[in-house]
């Protein structure tokens, strides 16, 4: 008999295929929450969760007699999954790196550029009908060719946002991190965020989500920051102090930031929507076709070894 499998959300049709072929799948459509989250840890065998999904330790503790042997996480974070209250559990965990690097590096030069240049102002004006034609002074952004670029959190898609500032628009790369790396590319390492901060153009963050980064991003970095400077979210939007930022923006200690991330999604506050200077997408970090397959079978692979009685290739 086939192991009952959940997977929380709708995803692309070959992702629900290959695990069909292994499971007993049942498809899911809203997030859970912590109460349905505990009920399926009773039910099934494995659970395929994405971000929104709340298996918190309040969720281990009221699950009870739990079934379930692994959470295959579709999405490389995991801060809506408590791992230490899943090993303590028996339950095991893990996540799919790598496959979604390149789109989300590519959304944080899409925000690096957008709010550089205005693109969401200009978007805007165009669509309501307003634009009164070219002008010299009108709508003037800034560069990013040739500027500096700071990226705090330097792993994967630390590297590959550097990597492409670098070698795509010839920009100087510093970055904040607890080990330094060697990207086979110039990155100078700065000891502190806010050192960082002080020193760049464009400051992206790319550090990993979880209790160690809530709030890593507050007032004495946006302080630090040039008042011509950018700044950009494709992490978690937990790791920045929200209301610290929107001070930034509304006061012009920073020129303006393009974020995909929010602490609270999908709730934005009204304040951050109504900066002009700010390029604003809903979360779209890893959302291609091709890299949303890739991932899915990532976390497929990682099911199924648990099925199989295997190491899982993506343990966290
Ligand atoms: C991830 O993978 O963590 C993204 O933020 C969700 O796709």
């Amino acid at each position: 008999m086939k192991k009952r499998c959940l997977i929380t959300r709708e995803q692309l049709e070959p992702v629900l295929d290959a695990l069909r072929e292994t499971f007993d799948l049942t498809v899911g459509r809203d997030p859970l929450d912590e109460a349905a989250a505990a009920a399926a840890l009773r039910d099934y065998d494995a659970i395929v969760p994405t971000l929104g999904d709340r298996f918190t330790a309040a969720a281990f503790e009221a699950a009870g007699e739990i079934r379930c042997g692994v959470l295959a996480n579709v999405g490389v974070g995991y801060n809506h999954i408590d791992v230490e209250a899943a090993r303590a559990h028996g339950v095991a965990v893990s996540n799919t790196p790598d496959v979604l690097t390149d789109a989300t590096a590519d959304i944080g030069l899409l925000l690096m550029l957008g709010a550089a240049r205005r693109a969401s102002e200009g978007e805007r004006l165009v669509r309501a009908g307003e634009w009164k034609g070219f002008g010299p002074k009108t709508m003037l952004g800034t560069d990013v060719s040739g500027k500096v670029l700071g990226v705090a959190g330097f792993g994967r898609i630390g590297q590959a946002v550097a990597r492409r500032g670098h070698l795509g628009f010839g920009m100087e790369v510093l970055y904040w991190n607890r080990s330094a790396k060697d990207p086979g590319f110039p990155a100078r390492k700065v000891e502190t965020l806010e050192e960082l901060a002080a020193r760049v153009d464009f400051l992206v963050v790319c550090l990993p989500g979880g209790k160690e980064t809530v709030g890593v991003v507050g007032a004495g970095v946006f302080a630090a920051m040039k008042p011509e400077s950018i700044f950009v979210n494709i992490a978690r939007g937990e790791i920045v102090d929200e209301a610290a930022l929107i001070e930034a923006l509304e006061s012009g200690a920073i020129a303006g930031a393009g974020l995909d991330v929010y602490a609270q999604e999908p709730f934005v506050p009204e304040r951050l929507r109504a900066c002009e200077r700010c390029f604003l997408l809903p979360h779209l970090g890893s959302a291609t076709v091709e890299t949303r397959i890739a991932m899915g079978m990532v976390a497929v692979r990682n099911a199924r070894a648990w099925a199989d009685g295997k190491a899982l290739p993506q343990a966290v």
